[in-house]
């Protein structure tokens, strides 16, 4: 059977300033899906991570469906309206747009979705990242689908053995999707100086080389290309399918374990450890950390089974205290130099008008 899995997430308020959704918004969203869905889809999961709620969906209209793109605005929309009735804190932040036209992405709400034929055995994993960018993803994709350090059945498993194909954006450019594909191993150094640089250049999909099949989905939006200006991070989800001629569930989880630096926490505009958290975690230190957390589920015919928490697990406490000492340890220098984010991301905050201001009241010193 042909299905279409669709996440789509958003950031429509939050309690106590940029947290987590209240109990009231999130179940709006959930009533509207629960209601408005049952012509549409077949199953749904209604999840938060930080202060961003996300619709988990199957169903058999392919990706960029109108009605189910609808469908989860139209959601959005319902928590907004709770939000606004609650006062919480960025109520309709991610929804930039007054009204809905054709597909969410371009809109504000993050969005990835895969189609393929189900295996009859289907596991796949839902991330989703809170505090941070689709760039967070760049490193656990790399070494998650590329790497025999972490995906061991590269060496072990004949069904890996074609490796992988890369899809990237550059998310800087804004008037199209400009994209580039590329192959492992043998272009593995070419998508690597792309993706050292996860503020441009971002995995927007991985598809197995030996049976073509869509591997993984990052949703790859620009909220400030969107609104030229800063409005919240672009907070992403992925959803990954495991096992078989794709990496084992572990191997995908593996890089993980790094609590690699990322762009975003407080006003996005800082580097911070990425912090594998259980789903439903709040945020807090500095209006962070980067958190990402891990679904993991099968799908039969389009139903879901229960969602397992796969960063709630005794081993994930060591690096949850590890992305705190990285995190700690480079907060240790505030703003200055590496510590903060990169020009390009800052140009969407307070810090380039201070600078045109100052830069008048420069001089250059004569001989
Ligand atoms: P299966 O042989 O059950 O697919 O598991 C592969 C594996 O060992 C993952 O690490
Ligand atoms: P969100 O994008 O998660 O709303 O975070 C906004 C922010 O910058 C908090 O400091
Ligand atoms: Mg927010
Ligand atoms: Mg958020």
């Amino acid at each position: 059977m042909k299905i279409t899995i669709s996440a789509i997430k958003a950031d429509v308020g939050s309690v106590g300033g940029h947290q987590i959704p209240s109990q009231k918004l999130v179940e709006a969203i959930t009533n509207h899906v629960k209601d408005e869905g049952q012509r549409l889809l077949i199953d749904f999961k209604i999840s938060h991570s930080g202060d961003d709620t996300a619709i988990l969906m199957s169903h058999t209209r392919g990706v960029d469906n109108k009605d189910i793109h609808k469908l989860a605005w139209d959601a959005f929309v319902e928590g907004t309206k709770v939000a606004k009735e609650q006062g919480l804190y960025g109520a309709g932040q991610d929804l930039l747009k007054d009204a809905f036209s054709g597909n969410v992405r371009g809109m504000g709400p993050g969005s990835c979705e895969m189609e393929f034929e189900e295996r009859p055995n289907e596991p796949f994993i839902f991330f989703a990242a809170d505090k941070t960018d689709p760039g967070a993803f760049n490193y656990p994709m790399y070494r998650g689908f590329a790497d025999p350090f972490h995906n061991a059945g590269l060496l072990l498993a004949p069904d890996m053995a074609g490796g992988f194909e890369y899809t990237v954006m550059d998310v800087n450019y804004t008037e199209g999707d400009r994209v580039i594909t590329l192959k492992v191993p043998e272009e593995l150094y070419e998508l690597a100086v792309l993706l050292r640089d996860p503020e441009h250049y971002v995995v927007e999909s991985v598809r197995s080389r030996a049976t073509g099949d869509i591997g993984a989905v990052v949703s790859t939006s620009r909220l400030h290309n969107i609104a030229g200006k800063y409005t919240g991070k672009d907070d992403p989800v992925a959803l990954v399918r495991t096992q078989k001629q794709f990496p084992s569930s572990g191997e995908i989880l593996s890089p993980y374990a790094t609590a690699h630096y990322v762009v975003g926490d407080n006003r996005g505009s800082h580097i911070v450890a990425l912090m594998p958290c259980k789903q439903g975690s709040i945020i807090s230190f500095f209006d962070g950390p980067a958190i990402v957390t891990a679904a993991g589920l099968c799908v039969h015919n389009g139903k879901f089974t229960e969602i397992v928490d796969l960063f709630d697990q005794p081993f994930w406490d060591v690096i949850r205290n590890k992305a705190t000492e990285k995190t700690l340890a480079i907060r240790d220098q505030g703003f200055f130099g590496a510590a903060m984010a990169p020009m390009e991301e800052l140009e969407y905050t307070g810090v380039v008008q201070r600078i045109k201001e100052l830069d008048k009241k420069f001089t250059i010193r004569k001989e």
